[in-house]
């Protein structure tokens, strides 16, 4: 089976790592990949979002499965050109249509999807310009910390949580007036939850699911969950309180009437869902849905499938993965990511890179988010720039050898979170 990935950051190299171990690859192409895919697979210099050049491709290659990272290609439709192209028909892509990507792709579609189905979330009320007094009526009304979320997409940037009222209503109207652009056209004030987060992954055919490993990601960019929120810093697979009880109150509230819901609405949907979960007083609630895997809990969640990805992703194009198994390794895993100095802010990058050889070695896996390479040298090329995975009998054991890694890696400037896993 050839299968192509799109995307080109931490989530999609250990997504290849883990497909081109699959006996069922002859060949995995990634486009347009990183310094790191390349180890595991043929880089493909193709933009995630350009679907002319990925129909090429897919012709030319014989490619029979195309694999999405991330959530821009989806909002942008790449299900739904390939479902709607002769030539192309007939070749499964695990992601949602875009009908079904909205619900990342929409804040105010997701709430208003969790209302129709009963699934449990903040209350909330969707404001535009013309119903701003009601807005800020609505905030009065509420307690503090105030949530307001831009509907749109924002690169993870369009959540604002407020610590007064008089900021709360004087940021609700900036947003509206075109802080995130059209994205924030629409503004969603939701009541603020208390708790801890988790993230909750299945695969879906549309019909059945396979719940794979959760973890916690690590957002602020400080220690001590303190300082701006970044693409996420490192994470942990198990997380403790996701225990089975736990986790039947997710299946049962949360993700059937998920998957249920998206069937009965007609929305085609095949590939991954990312619950982002809030424990709260022992019960979980919906912060919000992404249509994709999670990056950095990728890089520790395919760590922790003992399974066949590609056997899975099978059973999701053809519409069988109730037949399929899924069994998950014991051990702990966690992602520890080494990020460019300044980072979520401005940056420099270009800087060479050692020791990812010794880290290897060390014993973590090392997967590759935002590097190049240049004149053969591993170069910085993003903000996060790679992700040390490891194994360990616990988080602990884990979380000290991909410490330990880390610090075999360098590079001007780099910086890291050494608090990972510290409030579970
Ligand atoms: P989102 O982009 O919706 O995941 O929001 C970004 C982050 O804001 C989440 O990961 C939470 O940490 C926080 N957040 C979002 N909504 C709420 C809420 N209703 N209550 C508390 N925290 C929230
Ligand atoms: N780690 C959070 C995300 O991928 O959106």
């Amino acid at each position: 089976m050839k299968i192509l990935l799109l995307g080109s950051g931490g989530r999609e190299h250990a997504l290849a790592w883990k497909i081109a171990q699959s006996p069922k690859i002859e060949k995995l192409y990634i486009a347009p990949g990183n310094a790191g895919t390349r180890e595991v697979g043929k880089n493909v210099n193709i933009k995630a979002d350009d679907f002319q050049s990925i129909k090429e491709l897919v012709i030319g290659k014989g490619i029979n499965m195309v694999v999405v990272g991330p959530e821009d290609p989806l909002v942008k439709g790449v299900y739904d050109f390939f479902r709607d192209d002769e030539e192309l028909k007939n070749i499964p892509v695990i992601g949602p249509s875009k009908a079904g990507a909205v619900l990342e792709g929409s804040k105010e579609f997701a709430k208003e999807f969790m209302m129709r189905h009963n699934i449990p979330t903040a209350g909330y009320k969707s404001i535009t310009a013309e119903n701003l007094q009601e807005g800020l009526d609505f905030l009065a009304s509420l307690e503090a910390p105030y949530v307001l979320k831009a509907d749109g997409l924002c690169a993870g940037k369009g959540v604002l949580i407020l610590p007064t009222l008089e900021e709360a209503q004087k940021e609700l109207k900036e947003m509206l007036g075109g802080m995130f652009g059209n994205a924030s056209a629409t503004v969603v004030i939701e009541e603020f939850l208390s708790g801890i987060e988790c993230s909750v992954f299945v695969l879906t055919d549309g019909k059945n699911y396979k719940i794979l490993p959760e973890a916690k990601d690590y957002k602020r960019i400080g220690e001590g969950d303190t300082g701006l929120n970044t693409g996420g810093m490192g994470s942990i697979s198990p997380v403790p309180f996701a225990n089975a009880e736990w986790m039947k109150k997710v299946e049962d509230r949360i993700i059937r009437p998920t998957v249920e819901g998206l069937a009965e609405e007609g929305i085609d949907y095949k590939g991954f869902i990312f619950f982002g979960l809030i424990n709260v007083k022992g019960e979980p609630m919906v912060i919000e849905y992404n249509v994709r895997m999670g990056d950095p809990e990728t890089e520790s969640v395919m760590l922790r499938i003992k399974s066949d990805l590609v056997d899975l992703l099978e059973g999701v194009a053809e519409g069988n993965l109730n037949e399929k198994a899924i069994e998950f390794d014991s051990r702990a895993a966690v992602c520890v990511m080494l990020v460019s100095g300044g980072y979520p802010e401005a940056y420099e990058k270009g800087f060479p890179m050692s020791g990812i050889e010794e880290a290897k070695a060390g014993g973590s896996i090392v997967f590759h988010a935002g590097t190049a390479i240049k004149d053969e040298q591993v170069v910085t090329a993003g903000g996060r720039v790679i992700a040390v995975s490891s194994y360990g009998a616990n988080k602990a054991e884990a979380l000290a050898k991909s410490f330990e890694n880390a610090s075999k890696i360098k590079f001007e400037k780099k910086y890291f979170r050494s608090d990972i896993g510290f409030d579970l």
